[in-house]
């Protein structure tokens, strides 16, 4: 008899599930607010990663100033959940949303970064109608090459564009390199993010110039904390996955000497395995629907030996690096997955646990809101 079948993870926990260990997440909330205050930084986390309001709550516990969010419908949640102050890191654009905007900073503190004249102008036009007084952050692309203004001439000259309405205030500039966050070699993410910040630096510079105050430089993720953290040019930081962890932030060089991470992961999947009809493969109840497919693979929690594979909407492949597996039908496996904002809105809800318990469900009430 398998002493797992006896002694099951969770047995009360139906499969696939997404966990959320509190003891662990409680650690990575108290760390990286420590080192941001005693940095001199804002902590401003992004809820991109979690979706949860019960965790935006303990991060504002903790100490942070607000909350990020990608999406209108994450902000809503949020300030559904009693977050009262939010940025959206990405432009808001169109009449419904812009619409949906003006309703939400009539209730919370509201900042939308904007890249465009036209975007401020609609924008301008809605506040003033709306008779609020909105905070505009203007992005820079600092190399991502996503949103934000290219150069500081540009980011003057919107600076200049936002200054002329009367309906809306500069409260700040944004820059966020996320292709360098996974970067795994420290001196390589460092190199990238000393050349993003320089270029939020001069874009800064040359609005200071044109004659506007900056009162607020935010960006970062959780990869650039570290460097973030010394280099000096922010004064707010965003970082989402430090809350949750994934398999792709498990792996990469927290500090130059090739250092860990202090951060633990909190974040798996609980998962059955359903099938060993051949011998050397089991199959668990988790494909793509149950565990992002867009990056690195998920890992097997305590078993280094189990190697997963994707085999389906529904199904995963578990073998084994030495060759023989001892799973059963009805076994239990937790997974890290691969990335977590991506798995994170496939779930409804967290399982929380501690000490090997369940002690909370949290709703995850952003889940799936992409617009
Ligand atoms: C604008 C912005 N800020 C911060 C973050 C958080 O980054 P991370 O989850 O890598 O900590 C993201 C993530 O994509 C982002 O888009």
């Amino acid at each position: 008899v398998n002493s797992r079948i006896e002694n099951p993870l969770f047995p009360d926990v139906d499969t696939p599930a997404l966990l959320l260990d509190e003891t662990r997440l409680h650690a990575n909330i108290a760390i990286l607010q420590q080192q941001a205050a005693s940095s001199g930084l804002a902590l401003r986390p992004h809820a991109k990663a979690h979706k949860c309001a019960h965790v935006a709550r303990l991060q504002m516990e903790a100490g942070a100033v607000g909350l990020c969010a990608a999406k209108l419908g994450e902000a809503e949640a949020m300030a559904d959940g009693g977050i009262t102050d939010v940025l959206v890191t990405t432009p808001i654009v169109g009449p419904l949303k812009i619409g949906r905007l003006m309703r939400l900073a009539q209730r919370i503190t509201v900042r939308v970064v904007v890249d465009d004249e036209r975007n401020v102008h609609e924008l301008a036009r809605a506040a003033s109608a709306a008779q609020i007084v909105l905070r505009v952050v203007i992005e820079v692309d600092v190399g991502q090459h996503r949103c934000g203004v290219d150069s500081g001439l540009r980011a003057a000259a919107l600076a200049h564009c936002i200054h002329a309405q009367a309906s809306l205030t500069l409260a700040g500039v944004q820059g966020y390199q996320g292709s360098l966050q996974c970067q795994a070699d420290y001196a390589e993410r460092r190199r990238g993010i000393v050349a993003a910040m320089d270029a939020l630096a001069q874009s800064v510079n040359a609005i200071r110039e044109a004659g506007f105050a900056v009162p607020v430089i935010t960006g970062g993720g959780t990869g650039s904390f570290p460097i973030d953290r010394v280099l000096g040019c922010l004064t707010e930081v965003q970082p989402g996955s430090y809350v949750t962890m994934d398999s792709a932030y498990n792996a990469i060089d927290w500090c130059e000497a090739g250092g860990r991470m202090p951060l633990r992961a909190p974040l798996s999947i609980l998962a059955s395995v359903v099938s060993c009809a051949t011998p050397g493969r089991a199959i668990i109840d988790v494909g793509w629907k149950a565990a992002s497919s867009d990056g690195h693979v998920p890992v097997c929690r305590d078993r280094p030996d189990l190697i997963f594979e994707f085999a389906g909407d529904e199904h995963g492949l578990l073998t084994s690096s030495t060759g023989s597996l001892d799973l059963v039908p009805g076994d239990r496996i937790e997974l890290m997955p691969g990335h977590c904002d991506t798995t994170v809105n496939l779930y409804d809800r967290f399982v929380v646990h501690a000490g090997g318990r369940v002690q909370a469900i949290w709703p995850i009430e952003a889940r799936g809101k992409s617009n």
